[in-house]
C-alpha cells in the first residue's frame, strides 16, 4: 500500500449521509473512523480539516417527508438535529458540518452544472432506463440483475424522459491513466481493482437530471426549470462546496485537493468514476485517496434500515459509553474489511481490552506509586529497559499503520505496549524489589501509561483524559502533541491522583439480559411492516394468458396479454424473456396485480404486473394449481 503523503494539511471528508432515517452503527463507523484520523493528525500538528454532513435532496428524502406528512425541510431539520446531537455525544470532531440544502452549496452545485453544460460535457437527450430509489442511482437495462439493482439487489422503477447527460465516456480512459499512476489513488488494492475493471467494460453517459414533475425536491437546473439535477452530482459537490469552492478561492486552494475521501464500499463508483470525472471537466485536481471500506454486519448481513437489523448508536453508546463503542468498532474491524457487529463480542471487548489490559494497569500502577511513593512519580534511578524499546516500536508501528488509514492495526500496535506494561509488572514484581530498582521499574510504568494517554487519545476521549488525570498530568499547562509520545517525556515528583477503574468490568449475564440494544430500536415503521388494510389494497386477479412475444431492444421484456375478466385483456411488460419462451406460456393461468399505475416500457404501455417468484436458481410464474375464472380474487 502507498503512503498518502502531505505532511501539512491533512483535508478528510466522510459520505455525508442520507438523513431519510436515523443513523445507524454502519452509518457511525465512517464518522468515527475519520474521526480518529482526524484527531491523530491535528496531534501531529497538521493543518486539519474534517467534513462531513448531511446529503437532503433526491427521492428517498421527498418519500421519507411523504410518509410522515411533512415538508421535507422540516423533516429534515429535525433529522439534523438528531445527527448533530449524536456526533455530539460521540466526540465527532468535524470542522464542518454541511447540508446540500445551504445557500452555497447550492449555488456551487448549480454553477458546476452550468459550466459543465457550456463546455459541452452536460448535454440533453433522452433517458430510457431503471432507477433504483434506494441507491439514488441510474441502471441501463443490460446493467440489471435479475431485473432488481445490481447494487443492492432491489426493484428498480423505469424511468422514460427527456434528461440531461454527463458525458463520462468521453473520460475513462484519462481516468484509467490517472489511477495507474496513482497507486494510492483509490485504497484498499481490492476497490482500486473493481474500479480499474468497471472502467474497462467501458462507460455509459450519465443522466444528471430529473424531471420536475417526477421529482421536486432537488436543485434547480439554472437554465431550465423544468429540471431539477440528480443527488448525486448534487451530493458529491459538497466535498468542494464546503471549503468555498468558487467563494473564497484562498480557502479553496489551502484545502483541495482533499486528502482522503472516506466511504462505504458500496459507494465507490459515485466517488472513484464520476466524481473525478467531474473534477476532470471543471480543470481541478483530484482527491489524493479515496479510500472505501468494508460493511459493518450483523448476522452476516450488512446492517442498514431497509434490513430491519439496526442498532442505534446512541442507544449503545447510552449503555456502554462512548469509548467503548468507539473502540470496539475501531478495533473489531479490520480498516477495509467487513467486520460482525454483536452485542457479547462488544461486551468482550470492554472487558478485556480495556477493563482488564488498559484499566487494570492504571490501577496497578497508581496503588503501587500511592503504596510505596507516597503518591508521587519516582526519580528514574537506572536506565530503562525493555519497556522503552516496546514503547518506541508501538509508536513507529502507529504512525506506519494511521499514515495508511488502517486504525484497527494501529490500536493491535498500542496493546502491544499495554501487555508489555502488564508483564513487565509481573516479571519485575516490584512489590519483592529493593528501593532503588523499584523506583526505575515505577518510573518506566508510569511513563507507559503517559504514552498511552497521548497515543490512545485519537480513539478513547474520556478514558484518556481520566488516565491523565489520574496521574497527574492534567497540570501540565502545554497541550499535548504526537512528539511526546517519545520516551522520557515523564517528570519525576509528580503528584498522581488515583481514581475509580477507568473501565468497570461487566458481567455479560446482566447486560445482556437487560435488552439487546438492537431490538430496542426497531420500531414498527423501521422494519417496514404493513398492516392488513394495507395489503388489501394490492388487487391481486387470476387471469389468462392470451398473448405473448419479445419487445424489440430489451432482451429481458416480453409483452404479453392477460385475461383478467375484463372486457378486454391487459397488456403486461413482464420481465421474464430469459427464462419463458412465449410460445409455451399461452394459456397460463397467473396472478396479476390488476391496480398498479400503468408505466411505458420500451414504448409499451404495461398496465399490471404479473406475479413471478425469483431466486438462484431461476425464476418461476405464480400459477394456479387448479383452473379457475379469470378476474377472481387473490388474498
Ligand atoms: O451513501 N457498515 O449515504 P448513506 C459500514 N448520501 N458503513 C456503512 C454501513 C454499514 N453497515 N451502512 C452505511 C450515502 N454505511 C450518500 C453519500 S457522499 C457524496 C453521499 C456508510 O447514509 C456508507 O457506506 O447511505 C456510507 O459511507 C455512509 O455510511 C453514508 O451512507
Ligand atoms: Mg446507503
Amino acid at each position: 500500500m502507498v503512503e498518502v503523503t502531505d505532511p501539512k494539511t491533512f483535508y478528510i471528508t466522510t459520505p455525508i449521509y442520507y438523513p431519510n432515517n436515523r443513523l445507524h452503527i454502519g452509518h457511525t463507523y465512517t464518522t468515527v473512523a475519520a474521526d480518529a484520523l482526524a484527531r491523530y493528525h491535528r496531534l501531529r500538528g497538521d493543518d486539519t480539516f474534517y467534513l462531513t454532513g448531511t446529503d437532503e435532496h433526491g427521492q428517498k428524502i421527498q418519500q421519507a417527508a411523504r410518509e410522515r406528512g411533512v415538508h421535507p425541510k422540516e423533516f429534515l431539520d429535525e433529522m439534523y438535529d438528531w445527527i448533530v446531537n449524536l456526533w455530539d455525544h460521540l466526540g465527532i470532531s468535524y470542522d464542518k458540518f454541511i447540508r446540500t440544502t445551504d445557500e452555497e452549496h447550492v449555488k456551487v452545485v448549480q454553477s458546476v452544472f452550468d459550466t459543465l453544460y457550456r463546455r459541452g460535457d452536460i448535454y440533453r437527450s433522452q433517458y430510457q432506463g431503471w432507477y433504483c430509489t434506494p441507491c439514488e442511482s441510474f441502471w441501463l437495462e443490460s446493467k440489471l440483475v435479475r431485473n432488481a439493482c445490481p447494487d443492492c439487489g432491489r426493484p428498480v422503477t423505469w424511468i422514460e424522459e427527456d434528461a440531461y447527460f454527463l458525458r463520462l465516456s468521453d473520460y475513462a480512459d484519462q481516468l484509467i491513466a490517472h489511477i495507474n499512476d496513482h497507486p494510492e489513488f483509490i485504497q484498499p488494492d481490492i476497490r482500486k481493482n473493481e474500479m480499474l475493471s468497471f472502467l474497462r467494460r467501458g462507460l455509459d453517459d450519465l443522466c444528471v437530471s430529473r424531471k420536475r414533475d417526477s421529482l421536486e425536491w432537488g436543485i434547480p437546473v439554472p437554465f431550465d426549470p423544468d429540471y431539477v439535477i440528480y443527488v448525486w452530482f448534487d451530493a458529491v459537490c459538497n466535498y468542494i462546496s464546503a471549503i468555498g469552492y468558487g467563494i473564497d478561492d484562498e480557502k479553496f486552494n489551502h484545502w483541495w485537493p482533499a486528502s482522503v475521501h472516506l466511504i462505504g464500499k458500496e459507494i465507490l463508483r459515485f466517488h472513484c468514476i464520476i466524481w473525478p470525472i467531474m473534477l476532470i471537466a471543471l480543470d481541478l485536481p483530484l482527491p489524493k485517496q479515496i479510500f472505501g471500506h468494508g460493511w459493518l454486519t450483523l448476522e452476516g448481513e450488512k446492517i442498514s434500515k431497509s434490513r430491519g437489523n439496526i442498532v442505534d448508536p446512541m442507544v449503545l453508546s447510552e449503555k456502554y459509553g462512548r469509548d467503548a463503542v468507539r473502540y470496539f468498532l475501531l478495533r473489531e474491524i479490520p480498516f477495509g474489511a467487513d467486520g460482525r457487529y454483536s452485542e457479547p463480542a462488544l461486551v468482550d471487548r470492554i472487558n478485556v481490552d480495556l477493563a482488564n489490559d488498559l484499566g487494570n494497569l492504571l490501577s496497578r500502577v497508581t496503588a503501587m506509586l500511592e503504596k510505596y511513593n507516597e503518591g508521587f512519580v519516582p526519580e528514574p534511578t537506572a536506565s530503562s529497559g525493555r519497556l522503552k524499546e516496546v514503547a518506541t516500536t508501538a509508536i513507529q508501528e502507529v504512525e506506519e499503520a494511521l499514515s495508511h488509514h488502517l486504525l484497527s492495526d494501529a490500536l493491535a500496535a498500542i496493546w502491544k505496549l499495554v501487555a508489555a506494561a502488564n508483564k513487565h509488572v509481573e516479571e519485575k514484581a516490584p512489590w519483592q524489589l529493593p528501593n532503588d530498582e523499584r523506583d526505575q521499574v515505577l518510573y518506566d510504568l508510569t511513563e507507559a501509561l503517559r504514552i498511552l494517554s497521548i497515543c490512545l487519545n485519537p480513539f478513547l476521549l474520556d478514558a484518556t483524559e481520566e488516565m491523565r488525570r489520574q496521574l497527574g498530568l492534567t497540570l501540565e499547562t502545554k497541550t499535548i502533541t504526537w512528539e511526546d509520545t517519545a520516551w522520557g517525556g515523564l517528570k519525576a515528583g509528580v503528584r498522581i491522583d488515583r481514581g475509580a477503574p477507568l473501565f468497570p468490568r461487566l458481567d455479560p449475564d446482566v447486560v445482556l439480559a437487560v435488552g439487546k440494544v438492537e431490538s430496542q430500536s426497531l420500531d414498527q415503521e423501521e422494519i417496514s411492516m404493513i398492516d392488513y388494510e394495507t395489503f388489501m389494497e394490492i388487487d391481486l386477479r387470476t387471469g389468462r394468458i392470451i398473448e405473448a412475444e419479445p419487445i424489440e431492444g430489451a432482451d429481458k421484456l416480453l409483452r404479453v396479454l392477460v385475461d383478467i375478466g375484463e372486457t378486454n385483456p391487459r397488456q403486461v411488460v413482464a420481465g421474464i424473456a430469459q427464462h419463458y419462451d412465449p410460445k409455451r406460456i399461452i394459456g397460463y393461468q397467473v396472478v396479476v396485480v390488476a391496480n398498479l399505475k400503468p408505466a411505458k416500457l420500451f414504448g409499451v404501455r404495461s398496465e399490471g404486473m404479473i406475479l413471478a417468484a425469483e431466486s438462484e436458481e431461476g425464476l418461476r410464474l405464480v400459477t394456479l394449481d387448479e383452473p379457475m375464472a379469470p378476474g377472481s380474487r387473490v388474498t
